[in-house]
């Protein structure tokens, strides 16, 4: 955690988040009516609101609900769906659940990160793709498959690669 919180402290020093945004997320805790057991929900629309749970977002809701920051760490490392850095314009997520794996994605995650020079849980220069590994995604009959924002390509073939990331260029 401690080296998360310390990405985090790069991150918020190059990119100051805007006072609206707190106002809105502020606003949004001021509507509910208790605060019991609202972490994840909060912690959703903080998400939403910027794009990402910097470490000073995370202190923000912890001050809001009375809690420690390192649980409200726990919380975002715990569950994939949270990102403590911001992400690209779209997220390419690739199955490496035991299916996937089998079925070769090991060569689409190198094709992947040769196109975009970039590794995964990392995001491109440009701030276009994020790469990122999630655990079997269900349609294990499609594998290997990956997930570009919300649409699934499967049975993928390392060359078909570029072609894929074109439709996103
Ligand atoms: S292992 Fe990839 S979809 Fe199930």
């Amino acid at each position: 955690m401690a080296e998360n919180l310390k990405e985090q402290e790069k991150n918020d020093l190059e990119k100051p988040l805007p006072k609206e945004k707190y106002e809105e997320l502020e606003d949004y805790i001021d509507s509910l009516p208790s605060l019991e057991g609202r972490l994840i929900q909060i912690l959703h629309k903080a998400q939403q609101i910027f794009g990402y749970l910097p470490r000073d977002v995370q202190l923000f809701v912890a001050r809001r609900l009375g809690i420690s920051g390192a649980k409200v760490n726990g919380v975002i490392t715990f569950y994939s769906y949270f990102t403590q850095k911001p992400r690209g314009e779209h997220t390419i997520s690739i199955c490496t659940g035991t299916a996937c794996f089998v079925k070769g994605v090991g060569k689409i995650i190198e094709a992947l990160e040769h196109e975009l020079d970039t590794s995964i849980g990392s995001t491109t220069e440009d701030m276009k793709f994020t790469l990122k590994d999630v655990r079997c995604v269900g349609a294990c009959g499609l594998a290997p498959l990956i997930v570009v924002d919300d649409k699934v390509y499967g049975r993928v073939k390392p060359e078909e690669v570029e072609q894929i990331l074109a439709e996103y260029r």
